[in-house]
């Protein structure tokens, strides 16, 4: 009996710390051809040894037309790193080739494609100022949000 109950407890306590981990360290986020993110804020756990991003593109528009990506930055380096990126083009995913202030960023997707990075939060701060946007030409207007490490 005593056993039993010590069993049932630890299978409880897996089943409690997989949905946490599930919950704050696997992220995933959705765009569209209206030119939108899903959400306008992600967060996640700083006990997070790595972080799993999916970033999908429910909408039909090619890569071309209507591409979108999920890049990761310090807020101040936003506008930054998004205009360099116009010039590197849609073979960069829009991104300066090397830009050190990207923190995680994934590929350009179009309509019905998905894409999933991995990344550490190894010299990231709880409560820092991060936020993730698409670097396709133009869309960081409407596509930004807040990245909470909390
Ligand atoms: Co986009």
């Amino acid at each position: 009996m005593n056993t039993m109950f010590r069993v049932t407890g630890f299978l409880a306590a897996v089943l409690l710390s997989g949905s946490v981990f599930a919950q704050n360290c696997e992220l995933t986020i959705d765009s569209t051809d209206q030119m939108k993110y899903d959400k306008d804020s992600l967060t996640v756990s700083s006990e997070c040894s790595e972080v799993t991003l999916t970033l999908t593109h429910s909408g039909q528009m090619s890569v071309q037309q209507m591409g979108h990506n999920w890049v990761l930055a310090e807020s101040g380096d936003v506008q930054g790193i998004a205009q360099d990126g116009i010039s590197a083009g849609l073979d960069n995913e829009y991104l300066k080739p090397g830009d050190e202030r990207v923190i995680a960023a994934t590929e350009q997707i179009g309509g019905g494609e998905s894409t999933t990075i991995t990344f550490s939060l190894e010299g990231l701060e709880p409560g820092g100022d991060y936020e993730f946007f698409c670097s396709f030409p133009g869309h960081v207007a409407l596509m930004r949000g807040d990245f909470i490490i909390e």
